[in-house]
């Protein structure tokens, strides 16, 4: 009679894990893993930077020649007019800002994918 309660105990446990074993994975399954929404130019930009020589100056964590892309996202906000000089700036290059080696000019690059590069780089802060 012992023996039968020390397995119907033992039977008791297993099933109980088993339970809690599909207790514990269903809200795994459930959570939803929220994506942020992706501004368009946000990832256009980073296509330009990628094929245009950025990356031989910038790192986006790093300091190279330039400073880090976060660096840059950490000192300016999005504003209109930080666009405009910004992109202004990789068009015509200088220096100054970081220190007091310029940035080649970019007369090849547009003002409007220039400020696309921009808007990405700025959006680099919290990575
Ligand atoms: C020859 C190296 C070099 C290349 C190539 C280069 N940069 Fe730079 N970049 C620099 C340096 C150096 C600075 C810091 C200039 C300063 O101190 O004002 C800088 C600064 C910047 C800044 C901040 C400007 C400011 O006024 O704060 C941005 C944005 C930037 N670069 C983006 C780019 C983009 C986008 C490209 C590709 C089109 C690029 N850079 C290519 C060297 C480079």
């Amino acid at each position: 009679m012992k023996k039968f309660f020390i397995i119907l105990s033992f039977g008791c446990i297993v099933i109980s894990c088993g339970e809690n074993k599909d207790a514990k994975q269903e809200p795994a399954q459930e959570t939803k893993i929220e994506t942020p929404t992706v501004d368009p130019d946000v990832e256009k930009g980073g296509d330009l930077v990628a094929k245009s020589d950025c990356l031989t100056c910038h790192r986006v964590a790093e300091k190279l020649v330039g400073p880090s892309y976060q660096s840059v996202a950490q000192r300016y906000q999005a504003t209109p007019e930080v666009l405009d000089t910004l992109s202004d700036k990789i068009i015509k290059g200088g220096a100054g800002r970081w220190g007091a080696v310029p940035m080649t000019p970019h007369p090849q690059v547009s003002k409007e994918d220039a400020t696309t590069m921009v808007k990405y780089v700025l959006s680099l802060k919290n990575q």
